[in-house]
C-alpha cells in the first residue's frame, strides 16, 4: 500500500506496519511487568516491599493506558491487514472479538483501577510521573466495588491473552500460514 504507514506487502504476505508492531510488543511488555509485579511480587516479597509495588502497579498500569490510547488511535488510522482467506467466519469473529477486547479492557482496565486507588484516597502518578486528582471520592462506593471488579477484569483479559497466544502457536506450528509472521519484528517474516 502507498499511503504512509498502512500494512506492507513482504515475502508474498501483508503485514502490519512497524509503528503497529512496536506498539504490540511495547504493550505484550509492560503487560508482562504489570501482571509479574501485581500476581507474583506481591506474594512473594516481604510486607515492608508493599508500598514500592503499589506505586509501581500505578506507575505502569496508568503508562499501559497512555499506549493503548496511542495505539488505539494509530490503529484507527491505520487499516490492519486482512485475515488469511481461509479462515472460517467462526475464528475470524473470535480473533477479532479478542484483539477489540484487548482494545477497550486495557484502556479502561487502569481506569477502574484508579477508582479503585481513590475509593482508598490513594493518589496516583500517571507514568510515575504527572499526579492525579481523586477520580471518585475517598470510600466512595463504586470505587469500592472496583477493587472488587478490576482484578476479575484483569484476570479475565489475561484468560484472553492465554486464548490469543494459543491461536498464534496454532497458526504457527499447526496451519503454518505465516499469520505470526506479520507482528513479528523484523523484516522478511510476512506470510508465506
Ligand atoms: C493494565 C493495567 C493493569 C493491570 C493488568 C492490573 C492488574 C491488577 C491485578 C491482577 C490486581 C490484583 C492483585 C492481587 O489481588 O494480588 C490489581 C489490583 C489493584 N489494582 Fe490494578 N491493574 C492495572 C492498572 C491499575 C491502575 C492504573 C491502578 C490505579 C491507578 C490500579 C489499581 C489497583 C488497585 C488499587 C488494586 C487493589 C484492589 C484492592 O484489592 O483493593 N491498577 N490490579
Ligand atoms: C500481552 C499480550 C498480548 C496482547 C495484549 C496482544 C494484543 C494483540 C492485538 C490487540 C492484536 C490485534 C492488532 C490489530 O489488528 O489491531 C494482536 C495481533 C496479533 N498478536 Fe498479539 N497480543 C499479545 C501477545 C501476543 C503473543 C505472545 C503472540 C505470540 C506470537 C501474539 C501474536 C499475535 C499475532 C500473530 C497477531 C496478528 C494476528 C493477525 O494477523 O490477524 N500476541 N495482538
Amino acid at each position: 500500500m502507498s499511503a504512509a504507514g498502512m500494512t506492507t506487502q513482504a515475502a508474498g504476505g501483508w503485514r502490519y506496519d512497524n509503528v503497529a508492531r512496536a506498539f504490540h510488543w511495547l504493550i505484550v511488555a509492560m503487560l508482562v511487568a504489570q501482571y509479574s509485579v501485581a500476581l507474583l511480587l506481591g506474594a512473594i516479597l516481604p510486607k515492608s516491599a508493599e508500598g514500592a509495588l503499589i506505586t509501581w502497579h500505578f506507575s505502569m498500569g496508568s503508562s499501559v493506558c497512555v499506549v493503548m490510547l496511542a495505539r488505539l488511535a494509530w490503529r484507527l488510522t491505520h487499516p490492519a491487514p486482512p485475515p488469511p482467506a481461509d479462515l472460517s467466519p467462526g475464528l475470524r469473529l473470535l480473533s477479532r472479538a479478542t484483539h477489540w477486547a484487548f482494545y477497550a479492557g486495557y484502556i479502561v482496565l487502569p481506569v477502574l483501577g484508579w477508582a479503585a486507588a481513590s475509593a482508598d484516597g490513594a493518589r496516583v502518578r500517571l507514568a510515575g510521573l504527572i499526579p492525579l486528582p481523586l477520580l471518585v471520592p475517598k470510600d466512595d462506593p463504586f470505587g469500592k466495588a472496583m477493587q472488587t471488579v478490576h482484578p476479575v477484569i484483569a484476570i479475565t483479559l489475561l484468560a484472553l491473552i492465554a486464548l490469543h497466544v494459543a491461536g498464534a502457536l496454532y497458526h504457527a506450528f499447526i496451519k503454518r500460514d505465516g499469520v505470526v509472521g506479520r507482528i513479528l519484528p523484523g523484516r522478511g517474516a510476512g506470510a508465506a
